[in-house]
């Protein structure tokens, strides 16, 4: 049995030799070392043979055995090896092939118009500020002027978290914010991009809009510093052919307040149904920043003055890029997306 056993094994070894493949090597594993193999089926004679013969051929089988594990392994190794340098050898890749085209995607409308409008202020030296879209009752309403029982409160319904904490109905909140983390130092100078929410859902208002709000103060400024600055925001937003009006309004936090005009972009002037045949479209609202709302930031108003604005980002770029329903920038239809 044991010549039998050699035998096998100096078999092996010659086949092994001339595998040509991973595939012929396993194979022959099988055929040696399987359930079935050569090797396995002769084993199965060793319960016949006598203690001490027993002994001596299972040793030796042990050690052919695992001789035989280590030549397959270091056979395949080299099996791999040579496949890969044949086929380094004969596969050739054409550098100059066109690739395949991936669709680059692009930014969306709201998120361009939303970085213009805040590139336009920070060239003109104001920093963007932020704050919480889930917002106090103070900061969204009783700082900015407007007590509990206002009126006000009627046009800016929210969604209410409890009693004191609402998702913010507008921008203007961190005006006081900003104060009261500034407050004494001279200039504040932001512009506040952010989300915004409202009991409101038609095809000009949504329940989540954005908003982009702006604060200026300092010593002596005045409504000229305002109409000034927005006038040149709206040149840069729309063309420097664009004319701008200011209307008097009401804001509790403003003092004067006034809401800006710009010619219409659709007719230039004239009169359409974009501009209700007026030739103006209306675009933001503003005014000189309350004494109340200076207070409450912490800010003499004897000593400083300031102007605010608050501007809506799907209006502006529904008016820029001519769309006439605001659902179609939370839609999600790539038809609409890809046009910007
Ligand atoms: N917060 C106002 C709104 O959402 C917009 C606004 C008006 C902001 C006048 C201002 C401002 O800062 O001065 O309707």
């Amino acid at each position: 049995m044991l010549a039998r056993l050699e035998q096998l094994f100096q078999n092996a070894k010659t086949r092994l030799g001339a595998a040509e493949d991973l595939e012929d090597l396993n194979q022959l594993r099988v055929k040696m070392l399987g359930r079935k193999g050569e090797i396995t089926l002769l084993l199965r004679g060793l319960k016949d043979l006598q203690a001490e013969e027993r002994a001596r051929v299972g040793k030796r089988a042990n050690e052919i055995k695992a001789q035989l594990e280590g030549l397959i392994q270091e056979r395949a190794e080299e099996l791999q090896q040579s496949q890969l340098e044949k086929r380094l050898k004969e596969e050739t890749i054409d550098v100059t092939l066109p690739g395949v085209p991936l669709p680059r995607g692009s930014k969306h409308p709201l998120t361009r118009i939303n970085e213009e409008i805040l590139q336009i202020f920070t060239g003109m030296g104001f920093s963007v500020a932020e704050g919480p879209e889930v917002e106090l009752d103070y900061y969204n309403f009783e700082a900015l002027n407007i007590p509990k029982d206002h009126s006000a409160r009627d046009m800016q319904d929210s969604f209410y978290i409890d009693e004191d904490v609402l998702l913010r109905t507008h921008t203007s909140p961190v005006q006081v914010r900003t104060m009261e983390k500034m407050a004494p130092r001279l200039p504040v100078k932001i512009v506040v991009p952010g989300k915004v929410y409202r009991r409101d859902d038609d095809a000009t208002h949504s329940p989540m809009f954005q908003q982009v709000e702006g604060l200026l103060i300092d010593r002596h400024i005045t409504f000229a510093d305002l109409k000034g600055t927005l006038m040149l925001f709206a040149q840069e937003m729309f063309g420097y052919n664009v004319r701008v009006r200011f209307r008097p309004s009401f804001f509790p936090f403003t003092e004067p307040s006034a809401e800006m005009d710009i010619s219409c972009v659709m007719c230039g002037g004239s009169g359409c149904r974009v501009c209700s045949h007026t030739g103006w479209l209306e675009i933001l609202g503003s005014g000189m920043v309350h004494p109340n709302v200076l207070r409450y930031g912490g800010y003499d108003p004897e000593q400083v003055t300031g102007f605010a604005f608050g501007m809506g980002v799907e209006r502006i770029a529904m008016l820029k890029y001519g769309i006439n329903d605001l659902r179609l920038f939370f839609d999600n239809d790539y038809r609409f997306l890809r046009q910007f």
